[in-house]
C-alpha cells in the first residue's frame, strides 16, 4: 500500500446551517483508485468541496499531502475535473491543445514568455495522448461532444501533472464508448502513472465495472471497501437503515 495522499478524520460539514455529511473519516493511500457513492443529495459533491477547501469543516480534518486544503504546499498537485467540465461555455474559442496547454500555466510562469517552451509542449502533447485526443486537438472545445469535451478537461489535469485527480460525476452526459474510453483512462492513470484518483458517481454500475474501491456515502459512509465486497441490495438496505419489508422502500435506490 502507498503512502497516504487524503486523510480526512471526524469531517462533518454544513451549508445553510444544516448539517449535510458527518462523522466522516477515510484515508486514501498512493496509486488508488476510489469511487464515492451515492443517491443524489447525499452529500458527495459536499464532501468533494470540502477536500478541494471551498468549504469550510464545522468539525474534523482533512489533511492532504499531510497538508491543510488550500496550503500553497498543495499548489499544482490535485486535478480537479468538476460536474460542469461537460458543459464549458460553448462560445469558448480555444481549441482543445489550447485548453490542455491552460493547465501548464500556473502563479510561476505565467508572465514568463518561455511558458510555451519545448518541455512544456511535450507534457501538452502527453496528455492529449493519454485522453486520445490527438486527431482532435486543434478543433474548437465548443464543438465537442459531451464525453470528448469530459476528456479535454481532463487532459488539461493531466498537464499540470499533479498525482492527485478528483472528479465529480465525469460521466454526466456523455455517451457509453466515451465513457468506456474515459474509464480506461483513468484505470491507466492509477496503473501506469502511479496517479491517485478520487471519483464522485450516483452511476453505480459505472463505477462497479472500473473503481478498485467502494465508499457509499450518505450523510456519512455507510460502506467502504474493496469494490467486489459492495453488499447486495438487501444488506445495503440495512446499512442505510431503511427496513427492508416493503419493496417500495427500495424504490428510492434506483439512482437514474
Ligand atoms: N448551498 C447549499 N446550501 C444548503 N444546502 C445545500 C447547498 N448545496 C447543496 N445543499 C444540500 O446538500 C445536500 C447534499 O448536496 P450535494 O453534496 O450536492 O449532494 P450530491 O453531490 O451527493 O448529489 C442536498 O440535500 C442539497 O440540497
Ligand atoms: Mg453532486
Amino acid at each position: 500500500m502507498g503512502k497516504p495522499i487524503l486523510d480526512v478524520c471526524d469531517l462533518s460539514v454544513s451549508r445553510s446551517g444544516k448539517i449535510i455529511i458527518k462523522d466522516v473519516c477515510l484515508t486514501i493511500n498512493e496509486g488508488e483508485f476510489v469511487a464515492i457513492v451515492g443517491p443524489n443529495g447525499s452529500g458527495k459533491s459536499t464532501f468533494l468541496l470540502a477536500i478541494l477547501g471551498l468549504l469550510k469543516p464545522r468539525t474534523g480534518t482533512i489533511e492532504i499531502y499531510g497538508h491543510p486544503p488550500m496550503s500553497r504546499k498543495l499548489h499544482r498537485k490535485i486535478g480537479w475535473v468538476s460536474q460542469a467540465a461537460s458543459y464549458l461555455p460553448k462560445d469558448v474559442k480555444l481549441t482543445v491543445r489550447e485548453l490542455v496547454r491552460l493547465g501548464t500555466l500556473h502563479r510561476g510562469n505565467m508572465f514568463d514568455w518561455a511558458w510555451l517552451d519545448t518541455g512544456r509542449e511535450e507534457k501538452v502533447t502527453q496528455a492529449i495522448r493519454m485522453a486520445g485526443l490527438e486527431a482532435l486537438q486543434n478543433t474548437p472545445v465548443a464543438r465537442l461532444s459531451g464525453g470528448q469535451r469530459q476528456r479535454a478537461v481532463i487532459a488539461r489535469a493531466l498537464a499540470t501533472e499533479s498525482d492527485f485527480i478528483l472528479l465529480d460525476e465525469p460521466l454526466v452526459g456523455i455517451d457509453r464508448d466515451s465513457r468506456n474510453a474515459l474509464l480506461k483512462l483513468l484505470d491507466r492513470l492509477c496503473h501506469e502513472q502511479g496517479k491517485t484518483i478520487l471519483m464522485v458517481s450516483h452511476d453505480f454500475t459505472a463505477m462497479f465495472q472500473s473503481a478498485h474501491r467502494i465508499v457509499f456515502l450518505e450523510e456519512t459512509i455507510r460502506f467502504d471497501g474493496p469494490t467486489e465486497t459492495f453488499p447486495n441490495l438487501d444488506e445495503l438496505a440495512d446499512l442505510r437503515g431503511i427496513e427492508n419489508v416493503h419493496r417500495e422502500h427500495m424504490e428510492d435506490f434506483v439512482w437514474e
